[in-house]
């Protein structure tokens, strides 16, 4: 059977990966609430179509904090893509710059920046969980300002692993060839010696994740690179005032694809009270459940610059390669496309809030 629409990917990755190993990617937090309802959220929006407008080009590019994108679909930050595919973060990055997007690169990945970066034609963001050791984070920022990576994605989600249960009840470590490639101190062994009824990816956030991180620690950073600083995983008006007056260069709504707290708020619900705080201070971006052309539709007309995709990502990784991911991406950008022609709204500044209901 031919593969027409992202979904088509999701049973053929499944097939290819070892069951824990999917069950890590597909799964989300407890009861999986928050993760089904990224999902639900779009499918309870419409779109209202205007008829009789010249749709014969409809242009679906746009810019990111400088960056020319073929469509407003970024990579997500996922973490340990040599679990998924042998070719790793390197064919991610090569299929990403072929389908005109942008990578946002976990600090996760398993094989280091520079690869990563000499494998990618395309922009390449760094995403940075704040550690307790402050030496791997500096070695980290510096490496990624070396390769050329020209935004920081701090994620503030995180402070510990949301409970994944599916994790817990396979006892989930990463397999060595995985390993975080960057974290080059220590890492403790729980990341890969099987504890019964413990995820080893839990344990060892618990231990390497800093926990004390407050707005306080985002001037540190600041110091530490001019890579524009993004915030990921806001979901509330208050904070995203916050991020604005501790003068971020982006927010991205997100909650961490339904993993981290459970039951919390779907990001798409989240993005208007966001973009109502931000004000056009900055860019917002949003992530969590983007499957379809209609769903980054939706998520601009709501306010949004731009969507990130995860686990469709790694699907395509894990199916065809770095040709999987440009597959999956370029899906996306012609879905959306269409939708804009069947919408009546022929670019991207055309997909205003009135476009849905
Ligand atoms: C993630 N996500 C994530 N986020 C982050 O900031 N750093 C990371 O290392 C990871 N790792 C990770 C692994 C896997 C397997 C998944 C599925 C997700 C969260 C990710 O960036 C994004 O917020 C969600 O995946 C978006 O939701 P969808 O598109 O997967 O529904
Ligand atoms: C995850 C982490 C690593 O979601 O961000 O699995």
């Amino acid at each position: 059977m031919s593969i027409v629409c992202v979904e088509d990917y999701e049973p053929l990755a499944r097939e290819r990966l070892p069951a824990a190993v999917w069950d890590y990617i597909e799964g989300g937090a407890g009861a999986e609430l928050t993760l089904h309802a990224n999902r639900e959220a779009f499918d309870r929006i419409s779109i209202r179509p205007r008829v009789l407008v010249d749709v014969s080009r409809c242009d679906t590019a746009t810019t990111v904090l400088g960056s020319p994108l073929r469509s407003p679909v970024i990579v997500a930050p996922t973490a340990f893509h040599g679990q998924v595919h042998d070719d790793a973060e390197p064919a991610t990055a090569r299929g990403t710059a072929a389908a005109g997007s942008l990578f946002v690169v976990s600090t996760m990945s398993s094989r280091p920046l520079a690869d990563i970066a000499a494998a990618a034609a395309g922009p390449l963001w760094f995403q940075l969980y704040l550690l307790r050791d402050r030496g791997v984070v500096v070695d980290m920022v510096t490496r990624a300002d070396a390769a050329g990576f020209s935004g920081l994605v701090l994620t503030v989600d995180t402070p510990r692993l949301g409970r994944r249960l599916r994790d817990e009840r396979n006892s989930y470590v990463v397999n060595a060839g995985a390993s975080p490639a960057n974290v080059r101190a220590g890492l403790p062994v729980s990341l890969h010696e099987r504890q019964e009824g413990i995820s080893g990816l839990a344990a060892t956030a618990r231990d390497i994740f800093d926990q004390t991180l407050t707005w306080a620690d985002l001037a540190w950073l600041r110091e530490l690179t001019d890579m524009p600083l993004l915030l990921k995983g806001i979901v509330t008006a208050p904070d995203a005032a916050l991020a604005v007056e501790h003068g971020v260069d982006g927010i991205i709504v997100s909650n961490h694809g339904g993993r981290q707290l459970d039951g919390g708020i779907a990001s798409l619900r989240a993005l208007p009270d966001v973009v109502g705080a931000v004000a056009g201070r900055c860019p917002v971006l949003v992530d969590g459940g983007v499957r379809r052309g209609r769903d980054v539709f939706i998520a601009l007309a709501l306010g949004a610059d731009a969507v990130l995709v995860g686990r469709p990502v790694l699907w395509g990784l894990a199916v065809g390669g770095a040709d999987g991911v440009e597959h999956v991406l370029s899906m996306l950008t012609d879905d959306l496309e269409h939708t804009m022609a069947l919408a009546g709204r022929p670019s991207v500044a055309d997909i205003g809030r009135d476009a849905v209901d």
